[in-house]
């Protein structure tokens, strides 16, 4: 029976622990391809994505991403990891608001989903200092790194660091619709 979209949605959960085996073949591919058909402001398409897949570059980037302390260094056992992007040369500005984040953001998330139809997990990453990772990577002036995520298949098991992180964050718990909605 084929998934479907709300199936691949409302499974998809955060995943913080990763067995080392590469992605399977073209699954990469696949995973970049559903990034480069995202919609954008004025189809701007400011994403940039930089994809590492060498375990010994990852673990060298998990140590230089300006984290504080342990948070987010489980990236370093992930078989491949993509930094999300935006050139900020595509912005589009309206209403006071820059449209680089939204485009990226839709790109990133339709790369997640298609990830997880193919059993890959993954964990939007916030938590790094652009400062110490634009370096690291010899970024261009106009780039903004908006997210990071690793790319790989869930271990059996849970460990404890991503038990307490998905505790901490309640990350089941979902607002209730009438929260989100105003029917006028
Ligand atoms: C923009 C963004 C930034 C996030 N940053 C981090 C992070 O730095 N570290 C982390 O472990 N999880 C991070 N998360 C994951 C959230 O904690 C998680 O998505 C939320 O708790 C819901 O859980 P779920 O993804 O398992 O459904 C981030 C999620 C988003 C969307």
């Amino acid at each position: 029976m084929k998934t479907s979209i709300m199936d691949i949605i409302s499974s998809r959960h955060s995943v913080r622990d990763f067995d080392p085996k590469p992605l399977a073949d073209g699954a990469l591919d696949a995973i970049l391809e559903a990034g480069r058909l995202a919609p954008s402001a004025q189809n701007r398409q400011p994403w940039r994505y930089i994809v590492f897949t060498d375990p010994a570059k990852i673990r060298e980037l998990a140590k230089n991403t300006g984290l504080v302390g342990l948070s987010n260094f489980f990236i370093k056992d992930a078989p491949c990891l993509i930094i999300a992007c935006a050139d900020t040369k595509k912005n589009v500005r309206i209403n006071n608001q820059d449209y680089y984040l939204v485009d990226t953001a839709i790109s990133f998330q339709q790369m997640i989903l298609c990830a997880w139809e193919m059993g890959i997990g993954t964990c939007w990453l916030a938590a790094f200092s652009e400062k110490v990772l634009a370096k690291y990577l010899d970024l261009p002036k106009s780039w903004r790194i908006v997210a990071i995520s690793p790319f790989g298949y869930p271990k059996d098991q849970k460990g404890l660091y991503s038990k307490a992180v998905s505790a901490f964050a309640g990350s089941t718990k979902r607002q209730v619709i009438e929260d989100m909605v105003i029917y006028r």
